[in-house]
């Protein structure tokens, strides 16, 4: 009995290998927006997809980010200028990619850009602090989807998200998991709506990985500057060990972060180039082992397991 399960097993991961190899044919006429190309994840997949022949045409936020990735890319690479949180600017961006594809349409549309920051608890935010996260990873996000859904239904093209695995577990506080779950939410119901146009729309969720999300300086200084704004009698409830507790841990996550980006770039690549792409891509071994199944734990056991690595503060309960 249990041998007849690992036989099926084994025949099952084979026929999905052997399915997810397939390659969709005329890679090098095909066109492909990222956006957030400045640095990360969007950076190496810019160049990653270059190299594969086929035609990025890489959104940055900043023009040295644009100059940089171009010098480093081939003449067939193409970059303009993105601020998704500026309506004007996506809809330049979206006349600029519709000028380039004409007819064809746009085979894929990754979107990638995304901060964190502030990140810090919850009761130590402003509403301000929750929207300029959610406009860049969220409203952002779906404001350029919207913008060139009709270039990627033109090509029956496909739609990269990238969410995260805290669109899947929330465990600190600030707009960063909230716009990730509504990542994963706007991006189902898209998928759903999407499957009768032959448009495929998948879902990135990677674990911790060093990009300038995480490992910026600015993450621990905008967290030490809203400490300093608190009320008195806020910071006195949380306590200074609570602060230094909480950085030393933020230290910790930034050593464990996964280097190695093209764990996170190869499933984009994936998304993108197989003719039976996934519809949700775990990317890292701490996502995959951790975060995922410990999302699928009820909320009590989970909160159990994650309030272990979580500071006390002074005044608890
Ligand atoms: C990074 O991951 C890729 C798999 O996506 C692997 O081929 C490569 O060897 C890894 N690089 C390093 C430095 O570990």
């Amino acid at each position: 009995m249990w041998l007849w399960l690992l036989v099926l097993l084994g025949l099952w991961l084979l026929w999905r290998w052997h399915r997810e190899r397939q390659t969709v044919p005329g890679l090098d006429e095909k066109f492909v927006l990222i956006t957030g190309c400045d640095s990360g994840f969007g950076n190496v997949l810019a160049r990653q997809l270059d190299a594969r022949g086929l035609r990025v045409l890489a959104g940055c936020l900043t023009e040295p980010g644009a100059a940089q990735l171009r010098a480093a890319a081939s003449s067939r690479l193409q970059t303009v200028l993105l601020d998704v949180t500026s309506s004007s600017s996506i809809a330049a961006a979206a006349a600029w990619v519709q000028e380039r594809v004409g007819e064809r349409g746009l085979w894929g549309l990754v979107n990638n850009a995304g901060i964190a920051a502030p990140a810090a608890p919850n009761e130590w935010l402003s509403k301000d602090d929750f929207v300029a996260v959610l406009n860049v990873n969220l409203v952002g996000l779906i404001e350029v989807t919207l913008s060139l859904l009709p270039l990627v239904k033109r090509a029956r093209g496909r739609v990269v998200n990238v969410a995260s695995v805290m669109g899947r577990l929330a465990f600190f506080g600030g707009g960063y998991c909230p716009s990730k779950f509504g990542v994963e939410a706007f991006s189902d119901s898209l998928r759903l709506e999407m499957r009768h146009f032959g448009v495929k729309v998948s879902i990135i969720e990677p674990g911790y990985f060093k990009t300038a999300i995480t490992n910026s300086p600015i993450v621990e200084k905008s967290f030490i500057s809203i400490w300093e704004r608190l009320p008195d009698e806020t910071r006195a409830s949380y306590g200074e060990n609570y602060l230094q507790e909480f950085l030393a841990a933020m230290r910790a996550m930034q050593k464990k972060c996964n280097p190695n980006l093209s764990l996170v770039t190869d499933c984009m690549e994936h998304a993108l180039t197989s003719c039976h792409p996934r519809y949700r891509y775990a990317a890292g071994w701490d996502a995959k082992l951790l975060y995922i199944p410990l999302s699928y734990l009820p909320s009590a056991l989970s909160d159990t397991i994650l309030s272990w690595s979580y500071p006390k503060p002074a005044q608890s309960a």
